[in-house]
């Protein structure tokens, strides 16, 4: 029987933090199982672990701790890059031997690859993953499962039971459904997606919304324009924040926080714990600025721009209990 199942997802574009906040809760929480619901190795997890850095992109955070880490049916996987993080992760002295792959997950070709590097990338910025054909491929029942491609053992019995974490790749503002379409990515990156794990929502015991005390966005959208690369605050900030691409080591356009965004996918999300992480990168600058109903505010000190932001989510028809601010690699 499943317990509970607790859910980390972005609520942002991505790139806030997730598999350092999934790492600290699966070294604390005592889960049966880490999973991933949605995207393939599009995402980009960094993570520390006796402060050393790894770089993941598909196998869920629980790998660290030796928890049985689950890539769920709503994933796409490519096997080569399956195998390489397998290695990867064995040669780093992790126990890979719970990993496991749903047989419903949709396997990435080659062809999904080319189609993406010579469709898509250019117009949209994507990770050039093939993950956009692979979904497609998915939708219009001709895909290729899991269990007819991946080797028996490394299937999935699709079984949950006892404390479960679910970790979110990409963000609110990637979804396919509530993203800036066509500027987004072809899964749902929000926390009901979770649910295609294979539980109903009723289980469903605390959602941690993560994002960063400013928005970052990598890839092409016009909500973040070109401009914001000549701006020389928010330079600064991305130089300081190492605000590069784990995936594709693209430097990603930086802008000050937008706070009515970050309430509405708080709400959404039905996050009840939201992590600003990477504040101490606006006190290495001291700049303090957000935007709120439209205009560019800016603060005296860390203090007044988090009681800001902790009255403003506080008090919207959402159910944020805590809120917590945390530093870069610091653990919540
Ligand atoms: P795709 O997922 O490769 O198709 O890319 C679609 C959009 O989502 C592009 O703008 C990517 O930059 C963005 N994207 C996909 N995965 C991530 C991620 O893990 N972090 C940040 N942006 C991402
Ligand atoms: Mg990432």
């Amino acid at each position: 029987m499943i317990e509970y199942v607790d859910i980390v997802a972005d609520l942002s574009w991505g790139d806030t933090g997730k598999g350092k906040v999934t790492s600290a809760l699966v070294k604390e929480g005592e889960y049966d199982f880490v999973c991933r619901w949605a995207g393939g190795n599009n995402a980009g997890h960094t993570v520390f672990v006796d402060g050393k850095k790894y770089k993941t992109h598909l196998i869920p955070s629980g790998v660290f701790h030796g928890v049985t880490s689950v890539i769920g049916p709503g994933c796409v996987v490519n096997e080569q890059a399956l195998t390489h993080e397998l290695r990867y992760l064995e040669n780093n002295g992790f126990d890979i031997s719970k990993v496991r792959v749903s047989p419903r997950a949709h396997i990435v070709k080659r062809q999904h690859i080319e189609d993406d590097v010579s469709f898509l990338a250019k117009r949209f910025g994507t990770t050039s993953k093939g993950i956009a054909p692979c979904y497609a491929d998915k939708m219009a029942r001709r895909g290729t499962l899991a269990k007819d491609a991946l080797p028996y053992w490394m299937m999935w019995d699709e079984k949950l039971y006892g404390k479960v974490l679910c970790e979110g790749a990409q963000g609110f503002y990637l979804d396919v459904d509530h993203g800036n379409y066509p500027y987004v990515t072809s899964s749902t990156t929000l926390p009901y997606g979770a649910c295609s794990l294979g539980f109903p929502p009723q289980k469903i015991r605390r959602i941690y919304g993560t994002c960063k005390a400013y928005d970052t966005r990598s890839g092409v959208d016009p909500m973040f324009p070109e401009e914001l690369l000549k701006d020389p605050e928010l330079l600064r900030i991305a130089d300081e924040g190492e605000e590069y691409g784990v995936t594709t080591g693209r430097r990603r356009k930086v802008n000050w926080l937008n706070l009515d965004l970050l309430i509405k996918a708080t709400t959404i999300s039905g996050a009840t714990d939201v992590i600003v992480n990477k504040v101490d990168i606006l006190m290495g600058t001291g700049t303090y600025r957000l935007f709120h109903e439209g205009v560019l505010k800016s603060f005296e000190d860390f203090a007044s721009f988090k009681q800001y932001i902790s009255h403003f989510l506080k008090t919207s028809d959402n159910h944020v209990g805590q809120i917590n601010f945390s530093k870069h690699p610091e653990i919540i």
